[in-house]
């Protein structure tokens, strides 16, 4: 295995998405993607998914798309990256909305802990939507979500100490 080659492509997989992720938190008010509407006596998505949020996350992630396709142009090991990273921006945002609806589906509030998917929904999201471009390699895979396994619960600590958010997940 070419580990170097693992590790760029781990780079150029987990900046957009981690950025588009990131993102949306900094959105005080916006106006819910469900425009309040519940549906079977719950919200459909809940006030903690806005339009404004989404918006904040795919722009974020394509920028730095943009960027890493300005700065590293001729070195890139993926033709088109700018493609790549904003499939990986709007799939780790429709990740993170489809978590939030089935979390509502099974009776859990905005803002209530669900393990590994609270973690987990906007790089398989992302993942999702990133093969309309390409098949990621197995081992990259891998490494992406244990990554974000124990980076996620970290950085999400951090945001929750910064006053960022109200919950630390
Ligand atoms: N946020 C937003 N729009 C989005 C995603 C997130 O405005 N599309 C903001 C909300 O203020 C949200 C915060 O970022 O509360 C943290 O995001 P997240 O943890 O995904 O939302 P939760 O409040 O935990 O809601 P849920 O239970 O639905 O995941
Ligand atoms: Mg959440």
């Amino acid at each position: 295995m070419d580990y170097f080659f693992i590790l760029q492509m781990l780079l150029l997989y987990l900046i957009p998405l981690y950025i588009a992720n990131a993102f949306p938190v900094l959105i005080k008010k916006g106006k819910p993607i469900d425009f309040g509407k519940s549906y079977g006596g719950k919200r459909i998505l809940g006030d903690g998914k806005t339009i404004q949020g989404v918006m904040a996350g795919v722009f974020a992630g394509a920028v730095s798309g943009l960027l890493i396709c300005l700065i590293f142009s001729d070195l890139l090991i993926i033709q088109n990256y700018f493609f790549l990273a904003f499939l990986l921006s709007i799939g780790a945002m429709f990740g993170d909305c489809a978590e939030s609806f089935f979390k509502r589906r099974i009776g859990i509030k905005r803002g209530g802990r669900w393990l590994f998917a609270d973690q987990l929904d906007f790089v398989l999201g992302g993942l999702l939507f990133s093969l309309l471009f390409r098949i990621p390699e197995i081992e990259l895979v891998v490494v992406l979500i244990i990554l974000t396994l124990i980076f996620h619960t970290l950085t999400n600590n951090f945001a929750y100490k910064l006053k960022l958010k109200k919950v630390p997940w």
